[in-house]
């Protein structure tokens, strides 16, 4: 295991923006940077040994401070929507910007947890490596109340696994969800679109949502629908069934609440390259880049829509509001915990 720190440019007032590169014996590589705890660069082999970088990224901080796709980052204090951009806790009620579609809030809101700098300290084990972001989320901050002590792990193992770890504390009653925010291409992070990407997700039931993407509250089964993937099949196969692609909530099959449990399975054929996710949460989004527009990524990269998936593994969307939904409540005294686990191989 090798540990490698740099400079990764600065943001306004001359803040530094550091880099890491953690490496494991099969020379996986992955880049992470304190500017919103983000994974920039995953190396991964294919199936002939030949490394390519998988996800989608920009090649400095200048990228990252302009971004709005969220690519790699971490999102906070609350990934996915808000309706309305509001919420009641103890029937007083919070409002958060209107950062989405007019009304609803979206990923934390105009800073949230991608667009700040994190403390960093890496660590090194003979098996694995990583490093452990720290950010401090104050009273009020986007309007979410209490303050929020937040921890980020970054593992890279010896076994090929990423893992992200997350722990949260806060001094007020407060609603969190945290999420990892990579945007995934197997074949390579400039190879165009994924719709042959082959996609399997431990779910039956998805969250309905309206036409902003908001929850109804409803639990819809899938079965034969074209948010089907509980067998596996390419991202291409029904794609065109749905108006804009895929961009919805899974309910995760789980033996009991926190279980780390398999998530999806995502695999590429030419490249032999797989990923396994498995996570304590109970939902995952699915997202398939459907608001790519030509975006200007890493060595000259031109990201147009569908050249990438997400798959945030989370709470269901606009939690706070949905009672039936599971809690998104931390309490003073009580710790947020959420591991999520990207096993890579080949086939
Ligand atoms: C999530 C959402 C998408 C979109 C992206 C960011 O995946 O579900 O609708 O907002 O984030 O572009």
């Amino acid at each position: 295991m090798t540990i490698e720190k740099g400079n990764f440019g600065s943001i306004e007032k001359n803040k530094p923006v550091d880099f890491f590169v953690l490496k494991n014996k099969s020379a996986i590589e992955a880049k992470v940077i304190t500017l919103g705890a983000t994974l920039v660069s995953l190396k991964t082999p294919d199936k002939n040994g030949k490394f390519a970088d998988i996800v989608l990224g920009y090649d400095n901080t200048a990228g990252y401070v302009g971004d709005s796709f969220y690519f790699g980052c971490t999102v906070g204090r609350f990934a996915n929507r808000i309706a309305n951009a509001k919420f009641k806790l103890d029937s007083k009620e919070y409002k958060l910007a209107a950062n989405n579609g007019g009304n609803h809030h979206l990923h934390g809101g105009l800073c949230g947890y991608n667009k700040v700098l994190w403390n960093a300290k890496p660590f090194e084990q003979s098996d694995y490596c990583g490093v452990v972001f720290k950010y401090l989320s104050v009273d009020g901050e986007e309007g979410y109340p209490g303050n929020l002590d937040v921890t980020v792990t970054y593992t890279l193992t010896n076994d090929d696994e990423l893992k992200i770890d997350y722990k949260a504390a806060t001094d007020k009653k407060t609603i969190i969800n945290l999420t990892n925010h990579s945007y995934f291409n197997l074949a390579g992070h400039d190879s165009g679109d994924i719709l042959s990407h082959l996609v399997q997700i431990n779910s039956d039931v998805v969250t309905e949502s309206d036409d902003d993407l908001i929850p109804t509250g409803k639990l819809l089964p899938i079965k034969n629908t074209a948010y089907d993937f509980t067998e596996q099949k390419t991202v291409g196969r029904d794609i065109s069934k749905l108006p804009a692609g895929y961009d919805i909530n899974y309910v995760l099959k789980k033996a009991s609440q926190q279980e780390l449990s398999f998530a999806a399975r995502v695999s590429e054929a030419k490249s032999g390259r797989v990923m396994e996710i498995s996570t304590t949460e109970p939902g995952i989004q699915f997202y398939t880049g459907n608001f790519l527009n030509g975006a200007k990524g890493k060595n000259g990269a031109i990201y147009k829509k569908q050249n990438a998936l997400c798959l945030e593994t989370q709470h269901y969307p606009d939690s706070p509001n949905q009672p039936g939904f599971p809690s998104v409540i931390l309490e003073p005294g009580k710790t947020y915990r959420h591991l999520t686990i990207h096993k890579f191989s080949v086939q």
